[in-house]
């Protein structure tokens, strides 16, 4: 059958309804589109989602408890776990065990940034962009640890061939080019309420990217998870573009994943106020499960134990170890383990009666996506591990106000200015620890607070009396 009739048979045959006027050209271009979409599944999520009124995120909160985590180290015990764990991280990437993955196919709409968000300039002093501060964390890891550690970046249609040409022209920020790997996750179409697809323009399908959990299946697609295995990669170090704080190779987190032998681990932070835009990581009948913060009923997200902490205290930071065995095993053609889509009512550009492209001012459909924390209740022996912020976290995801530039170069000068204080070297902040001078350390002189002060122990600096300070 030929794909116009399988789109009529399935309701959908607006989709080719300017057939006769397109030329050979956009004809291609539609077909290929609409070979893209997987017509059984589009169907099943409309029924379910969009007509039967239902969500995957129906969840049982009576059921719901918080999931326990490993928390910071506080005393000579815990302090002699966290060394051990540690070490075997060490290890384990000393074997070129571990690859580096960001998921980088987001439209960046809150940023209001027009470009591939990796491509955002984020650091105080010399304002490096996202993906060179990555470059460069990576870059360190290979050299401290010797070993390969490759790096795979996802992309989605809107945005490969810019963060490509981007690397290409920053010459790949030092690292060899053929250790970095560029991928496109898969796209899903867009569905009026009425679950009709919606097209953009007479040619064209409003399509967009299906979510970072679409990274998995895109790894297993694209080749790349075979290239991982074939590589000796057991280890998948995952994390959001939108992070510059981010230990992008943590080699205590893959200790304790190693020892754990989870097949998904996670790190956690307190959340700094109650409603915190962060997943809360949950226990939900025997399994570890991620509840969005748009999710959580505000009683859950506020309830208080007896010593006046919250109980749904762990908030996910969007950074996992995945294994590529478990990865494998999700992805497999006859996997039981198919991740939900959630639904968003979305404003989708459309294409209008009198054949122009609109947008509209009002939500006017419906746009489905994976989350990447979904697969957490299919792992085995999962673990979550407590992290700090300055150490691990400070997204930059709206244009002004919380999660900013603003907010994540000032979190960086923080951190900073701790390590110059960790080191014994003079630095004058106020009470909330912000420095009275900017600074910034390279990654490629120092990831850790460990690292820079063993670096300052063995190697004079030059700290200028006063203005700025940039160690490299
Ligand atoms: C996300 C998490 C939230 C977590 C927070 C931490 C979701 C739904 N929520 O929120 O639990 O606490 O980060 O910062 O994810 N991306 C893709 N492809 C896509 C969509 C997104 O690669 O199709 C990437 C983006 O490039 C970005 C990351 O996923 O790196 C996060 O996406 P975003 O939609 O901004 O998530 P948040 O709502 O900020």
């Amino acid at each position: 059958m030929d794909i116009i009739e399988r789109f009529e048979e399935q309701g959908q045959g607006q989709v080719f309804q300017h057939w006769d006027s397109l030329s050979e050209e956009e004809k291609s271009n539609l077909v290929s589109q609409a070979e893209e979409i997987d017509l059984d599944e589009l169907k099943q999520l409309i029924d379910t989602l969009v007509l039967g009124g239902g969500s995957h995120d129906d969840i049982d909160f009576d059921s719901l408890k918080p999931f326990p985590f490993e928390p910071l180290p506080t005393d000579a015990a815990s302090k002699a776990r966290w060394d051990a764990a540690r070490e075997r991280g060490e290890t384990i990437l000393r074997q070129g065990k571990v690859a580096a993955f960001t998921v980088a196919g987001g439209q960046g709409t809150r940023l209001g940034y027009n470009g591939p968000k990796g491509t955002f300039p984020v650091t105080p002093i010399n304002k490096k962009t996202l993906f060179q501060v990555f470059a460069e964390k990576i870059q360190a890891a290979r050299k401290q640890y010797e070993c390969r550690l490759p790096w795979y970046i996802m992309t989605s249609d809107i945005n490969h061939e810019a963060t490509v040409s981007f690397f290409e022209e920053s010459e790949f920020f030092g690292l060899d080019s053929e250790t970095v790997s560029f991928f496109r996750q898969g796209r899903m179409p867009a569905v009026g309420f009425d679950g009709k697809i919606i097209l953009e323009t007479k040619s064209s399908i409003a399509m967009s990217p299906d979510g970072h959990g679409g990274s998995l299946r895109a790894l297993e697609r694209s080749g790349a998870l075979d290239e991982m295995e074939k590589g000796g990669v057991e280890i998948i170090s995952y994390f959001q573009v939108d992070n510059p704080l981010v230990q992008a190779i943590d080699p205590a987190f893959i200790g304790f994943h190693a020892e754990s032998g989870s097949s998904m681990s996670s790190k956690m932070l307190p959340k700094a106020y109650e409603k915190e835009k962060l997943g809360h990581f949950c226990e939900l009948h025997g399994k570890l499960v991620v509840v969005e913060y748009s999710d959580m009923p505000d009683e859950l997200t506020s309830r208080r134990d007896a010593d006046g902490k919250l109980e749904f205290l762990a908030g996910s930071i969007a950074i996992h170890l995945v294994s590529t065995a478990f990865v494998r095993k999700l992805t497999a053609r006859d996997s039981a383990f198919g991740l939900p889509f959630h639904k968003a009512e979305k404003k989708i550009p459309h294409l209008s009666t009198s054949g122009e492209t609109v947008k509209p001012d009002e939500p006017n459909g419906i746009k489905f996506e994976m989350f990447v924390f979904d697969s957490l209740p299919f792992a085995e022996n999962p673990i979550v591990m407590e992290t700090t912020r300055l150490g691990d976290f400070s997204p930059v995801k709206n244009a002004e106000g919380v999660d900013s530039p603003a907010t994540s170069e000032a979190d960086q000068q923080r951190l900073f200015a701790q390590w110059l204080k960790a080191a014994g070297l003079e630095i004058t902040t106020d009470t909330g620890g912000n420095p009275d001078r900017r600074i910034e350390i390279s990654p490629l002189f120092a990831v850790s607070e460990g690292q820079f002060i063993e670096k300052v122990r063995t190697q004079s600096l030059d700290i200028p009396d006063s203005g700025d300070i940039f160690i490299e």
